[in-house]
């Protein structure tokens, strides 16, 4: 700053000599910054077109990939018993061994023995229910019951869900199986005769005793898995 320092040779400059003044430690990142190259720019160079290439066959694949083992982009798409490739991955299911396992929902209350819990859920063992009309025990398992019933000799009050989620072949698996199960001895179920039974009930709510004798007690609609017309009907009729 001082003229009497005329060795600067700019001496409007602020000093920068190492020797007079230690060097603002700004300067000496700076220059240290300004003497390397620059650093590389990213983004400005073109995308390869190998890459977009690359992308393009990824994406393609994930498409492929999800469509081939998606299954049917349904809940149960995947599930063994799906209907598409059913005949390839399992073949025809025992009702006995598809109704043990959809049992399991009914374990719970029912238990596994089938022998129910005294007081709580009724005994499917020797209940006239089970063994009895195919028609009374599909339209009751469908559509649940509630209210005071008498099962093998013992009073029940209580509810039961309707199983009406559980589809066709479920619904005849399970009652085949109960029907055949801890000593229990009936014919089985198809499940065209349980598609039949829903069809009846649609639209009817939950079962009391009392409605759910009554339906059993009509005849059900002239449908090719409905019986035979029987002697019955024209007597009811004529008296
Ligand atoms: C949450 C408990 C519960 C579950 C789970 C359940 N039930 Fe029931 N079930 C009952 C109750 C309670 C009754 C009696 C209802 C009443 O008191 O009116 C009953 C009654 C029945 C009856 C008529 C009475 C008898 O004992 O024979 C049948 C048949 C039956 N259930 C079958 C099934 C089947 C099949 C399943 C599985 C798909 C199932 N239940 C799951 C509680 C249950």
């Amino acid at each position: 700053m001082s003229s009497i320092h005329n060795d600067d040779p700019n001496p409007n400059q602020e000093p920068t000599h190492e020797a007079d003044v230690p060097p603002d430690p700004i300067f000496v990142i700076h220059r240290a910054a300004m003497r390397e190259m620059d650093e590389p720019r990213d983004g400005a160079e073109p995308t390869p077109v190998s890459y977009i290439l690359l992308c393009f066959a990824a994406l393609m694949w994930g498409g492929w990939y999800i469509g081939t083992y998606a299954g049917t982009w349904s809940a149960d798409g995947l599930a063994e018993r799906a209907t598409a490739g059913a005949a390839i991955t399992a073949p025809a299911q025992n009702p006995m061994e598809l109704g043990k396992e959809v049992f399991g929902v009914c374990v719970q209350c029912h238990q596994e023995n089938g022998r129910g819990v005294p007081e709580n859920y009724p005994p499917l063992a020797g209940s006239e229910y089970v063994l009895g009309d195919k028609r009374k025990l599909a339209a009751l398992v469908l559509r649940g019951l509630g209210g005071d019933v008498t099962v093998a000799g013992k009073h029940f009050n209580s509810q039961m869900p309707a199983w009406d989620n559980r589809d066709d072949e479920e619904i005849a698996a399970v009652l085949t199986y109960i029907r055949n199960s801890w000593g229990n001895k009936a014919d089985p179920l198809s499940k065209e005769f349980v598609a039949a039974v829903r069809k009846e009930t649609e639209g009817k709510g939950e079962w009391r005793p009392a409605s759910l004798d009554a339906f059993a007690a009509t005849p059900p609609p002239a449908a090719p898995v409905a019986a035979p017309p029987t002697a019955a009907t024209p007597q009811a009729q004529t008296k």
